[in-house]
């Protein structure tokens, strides 16, 4: 399918690895011309450069996304470099596990600065160039957790479910500009978040998946909690949300797209 794009300009964030690198190697092949953030800049330029080596017109700028004036950075390294910006994939970040009892004020700061903050700043700065362009395309990356809180991720499904808000009520008020917002509810999807992050937290958790290697428990959890019976693909998710970001979506803003092969939790 034509995603009618071709020379649009995206900024993607948390670009250089996982769902958000999948998301920046779907629009390149849409022709579309990409800036890409993450926070380690050797990843970020291995990113940068494994897109240019397929004809993609792509430029890394390393920063943190929790910087207060990250958005007007990213948007600006747009327009500098190709004369605006027409749509935003906020990705960057990670589950964080615990519940109440396990987390205290720094954590949810942290989360919060990271989820919310961080793409309140780069939509608020990006909604004027795409407004003056009349066109643009808002994707935001929540998880299926926003809709079904899991107390194993509590911080990252109450934030999830304001992201959710967030996009809904933000559609209403660009949806006139030609502006359309969309989240994608995630689920299980197999990335560096799950080697070094979810895993040894499911271990800790689950007993019963102590002595399984990182194979047999995806396999596990995925058949478990999955009905699609396994994890899902960046891949798969890149696809949506190339879609949503697309000239082919038209009339879908406002919505969050389940992802989540039919699963309503992780472990
Ligand atoms: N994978 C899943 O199962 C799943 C499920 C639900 C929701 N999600 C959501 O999907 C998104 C992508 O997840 P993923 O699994 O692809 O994660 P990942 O493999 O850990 O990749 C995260 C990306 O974000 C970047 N990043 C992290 N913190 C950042 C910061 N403060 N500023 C700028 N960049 C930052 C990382 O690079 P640096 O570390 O170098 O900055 C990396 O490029 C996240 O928002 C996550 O919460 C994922």
């Amino acid at each position: 399918m034509d995603l009618l794009i071709n020379d649009k300009v995206a900024i993607v964030t948390g670009a250089s690895a996982g769902i958000g690198l999948a998301v920046a190697r779907e629009l390149a092949a849409a022709g579309v011309k990409l800036v890409l953030t993450a926070r380690g800049e050797e990843r970020l330029s291995q990113a940068v450069g494994s897109i240019q080596q397929q004809g993609g017109r792509v430029i890394g700028v390393p920063l943190d996304v929790t910087q207060a004036d990250a958005g007007d950075q990213l948007v600006r390294a747009a327009s500098e470099k190709f004369g605006g910006a027409d749509i935003v994939v906020n990705n960057a970040g990670r589950a964080h596990p615990g519940g109440l009892l396990d987390n205290g004020d720094e954590e949810w700061r942290k989360m919060e600065d990271i989820k919310l903050h961080a793409m309140i700043r780069l939509n608020r700065a990006a909604i004027p160039v795409m407004t003056e362009r009349g066109w643009g395309r808002i994707v935001n990356m929540s998880s299926i957790g926003g809709i079904f809180p899991n107390p194993k991720l509590l911080i990252s499904h109450v934030l999830s479910a304001a992201i959710n808000n967030l996009t809904r009520g933000l559609a209403r008020e660009v949806a006139n500009r030609n502006i359309l917002v969309n989240a994608v509810a995630i689920g299980a999807v197999r990335t560096e978040n799950w080697e070094d992050n979810m895993i040894p937290k499911a271990r800790q958790t689950r007993p019963d998946l102590a002595g399984l290697s990182d194979e047999e428990l995806i396999a596990r959890l995925g058949a478990e909690d999955t009905p699609v019976g396994r994890f899902g693909r960046p891949e798969e998710i890149a696809a949506i949300a190339a879609f949503l970001a697309s000239d082919r979506n038209g009339f879908v803003t406002g919505c969050t797209v389940e992802a989540s092969g039919g699963a309503e939790r992780f472990f």
